[in-house]
């Protein structure tokens, strides 16, 4: 696919959609550069507030201190549940597709209003008050959208917590945000697999005395361990309480969740974003994105324990008052087709998913699609990862039976909601390319020296200038780490961590990191990470862990380890498979490395730093020396010999 095969919104969508042509996103986007504030107090009507703001935007005096429709007043559940269930109580909020195909649930906005309430008096009776962290360990269950929007109810913070880390991951979340009270389930359940989420939570708060409540979900029946005096069936508590719970208005800059995210050095990091300019930023982003409307039925396939989750399954689609799909599933569930059969049982309007889930399907062939009408969609949305361009075609082509815009969509847990996204009736696309900047976004290049690279067909470094209403706020509980990891680098802007190429007709094309952090199968995991739960396991000295590009997953872990002579001795397979283990213990099954070398030393320079760029070159299984740049400042240069005589082993 040439870079400069355009394809056009498919002309009968463009003709209905709310923004409808080029010229009319490029007047739309001046207008939102050039009067930020007109633009976005405009766009914060979509809420309703229980106390005008005062001010639009508060974010250029002091770089990294961010503040939007401050003095405003507002309850996110309030937006997302209560001013729907008074006009539409009976149109479904959430539509629940339970694991196993052709089950469904329907939650209207009148009974979302109803749980709501009473899981808020639940989280009261337990002594959640405002300003509180509670951490939410559920698997995609309708739970999980009550526990959300139950905190964000009483002005509490929430963090979820993806039920798929381990016990030591949920550990150390719950001890950073400092949590009180952890939300779980019996068990989940995920395709054939049962994860058993209450034992993990068992282990993760053993000895945290912090830890008043767990509150537990029933899901499968499973046999588990009730801790008395800690441990409390939901159901039960939820009877105690009644559904009507007062609403708290908080200030639009109150926090409204904490969400964990891997970066390039140290432990993961509690994103916080506020709740005024988040939720404009997220409800906004989903009307133009999706070209969204009362009506749709809006099938995000993503967990809710991502940003993705959060912002395009919960706040984005409820606070438009579109209804939302909750998949349990996974895509290849019982097979291929299990994605196209919720969009026909549903008539789902709007699929968004990842490319590595494509990528999956795609291998399946055509006919697990073809089988199912699909003629309830109307736009494509991919997030995640760059998309690989014969992926984006095969998703427009046959997924959408070219009948239906694809938008692939750039952005970042801190970023709050999508960046840079092609609107879908408006833009012409280039498969692969995320296109261009929404309103208000303002992306700039930057090269290694901090100097701005102006004019098209040019890279560097992606960073924003100024703010958007969405953008993270600070690190929960470490603000100097906020400054330094976002904005020390490139002064004046907030650097992205993504390298990205500006072609000659403007647009963007995100190029992947250019820092240690590795996109696996969607799932964002820093190097730093993986290299200390690997130093977790007594056999080991030293390790560096690479990306390499993988078929399926778009990039795979390769984990470059020395271990203590002790362990010589050991059969090699055994000893790689207990370290994986190691890392699956202290991170999730999905940090797992693809492959483990057992190296005896590690290329360094004389100075003591890993050139991680060979490491890169071998793990592709490019093992040219002309590739491996300047070796010069090698201090052993054999250690890249035997290294490569290993990997080609
Ligand atoms: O590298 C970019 C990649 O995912 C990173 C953000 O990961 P996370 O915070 O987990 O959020 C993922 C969901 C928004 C980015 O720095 N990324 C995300 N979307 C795309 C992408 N890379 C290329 N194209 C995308 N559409």
């Amino acid at each position: 696919m040439s870079e400069s095969t355009l394809v056009p919104p498919p002309p009968a969508f463009a003709a209905s959609a709310h923004v409808s042509s080029r010229a009319a996103y490029e007047a739309l986007y001046r207008r939102s550069v050039e009067d930020p504030a007109g633009f976005w107090a405009e766009q914060a009507a979509r809420l309703a507030w229980h106390r005008p703001f005062d001010a639009v935007c508060d974010a250029d005096a002091r770089p990294g201190e961010i503040a939007w429709f401050h003095g405003g007043r507002l309850n996110v559940s309030y937006n997302c549940v209560d001013r729907h269930a008074a006009v539409t109580p009976d149109r479904p909020a959430i539509l629940w597709a339970r694991n196993e195909p052709g089950e469904y649930e329907t939650i209207t906005f009148r009974e979302l209003q109803e749980r709501v309430g009473r899981f808020a008096n639940v989280l009261r009776a337990h002594g959640v008050r405002k300003g509180d962290r509670v951490c939410i360990y559920l698997p995609m269950i309708p739970e999980i959208a009550y526990a959300m929007l139950a905190c964000a109810r009483i002005g509490a913070v929430h963090s979820v917590v993806f039920a798929g880390f381990s016990a030591d991951a949920l550990r150390e979340r719950i001890l950073d945000a400092d949590c009180a009270v952890v939300i779980t389930a019996d068990e989940g359940l995920r395709g054939p697999k049962r994860v058993p989420l209450k034992s993990v939570v068992d282990e993760a708060v053993a000895n945290l005395d912090g830890v008043r409540s767990v509150l537990v979900a029933r899901r499968t029946g499973a046999d588990i361990n009730m801790k008395p005096g800690r441990d409390r069936w939901l159901a039960d508590e939820l009877a105690r309480q009644r559904a009507t719970c007062p609403i708290e208005w908080v200030d639009s800059e109150d926090p409204l969740f904490v969400l964990y995210t891997s970066g390039s050095t140290g432990k993961p990091k509690g994103v916080l974003h506020t709740t005024g300019g988040y939720l404009v930023y997220a409800a906004t982003t989903h009307h133009y994105v999706f070209d969204a409307r009362p009506g749709d039925i809006h099938f995000c396939a993503a967990d809710a324990g991502w940003i993705t989750g959060h912002s395009y399954i919960l706040y984005g689609p409820l606070a438009n008052g579109v209804t939302t799909v909750m998949f349990e599933s996974i895509p290849t569930y019982p097979d291929a087709g299990r994605y196209w059969q919720v969009v026909d049982d549903l008539r789902a309007t709007i699929v968004y998913t990842a490319p590595t889930a494509l990528r999956a399907l795609l291998r399946e062939g055509d006919e697990p699609v073809r089988k199912y009408r699909r003629d309830s969609i109307r736009v494509l949305g991919s997030v995640g990862e760059p998309i690989n361009p014969d992926v984006w075609r095969w998703y427009h082509d046959v997924v959408g039976d070219g009948r239906c815009p694809v938008v692939d969509t750039w952005w970042q847990t801190e970023t709050g909601g999508i960046l840079i996204a092609p609107l879908p009736g408006a833009i012409a696309c280039k498969p692969g390319s995320a296109t261009l900047p929404f309103f208000g976004v303002v992306p700039v290049l930057v090269d290694d020296d901090g100097k701005v690279v102006e004019g098209n067909d040019v890279a560097g470094n992606l960073c924003l200038a100024g703010s958007w209403p969405g953008q993270a706020r600070t690190i929960y509980g470490d603000h100097a780490r906020f400054l330094a990891n976002y904005f020390a680098r490139f002064p004046g802007y907030y650097f992205t961590g993504d390298g990205c190429r500006r072609d000659a007709d403007g647009y963007y094309w995100i190029t992947g990191r250019v820092d240690d952090v590795l996109n696996v199968a969607g799932h964002r995991l820093g190097t730093a990470e993986i290299e200390s739960a690997l130093i977790g396991h007594g056999a080991v000295v030293e390790a560096a862990v690479v990306g390499f590009p993988h078929p399926l997953k778009g990039q795979g872990i390769c984990a470059y380890v020395i271990t203590r002579p002790e362990f010589d001795a050991w059969n090699r397979e055994e000893l790689a498979g207990a370290l994986k283990e190691q890392v699956r213990k202290a991170i999730s099954p999905i940090a797992t490395p693809d492959r483990i070398l057992l190296v005896r030393g590690l290329p360094k320079t004389r100075s003591g730093k890993i050139m991680r760029r060979i490491l890169r070159r071998i793990a592709a299984g490019d093992f040219d020396p002309a590739g491996f740049g300047d070796t010069s400042t090698l201090a052993e240069p054999a250690v890249v010999d035997d290294i490569v005589a290993l990997a080609r082993g």
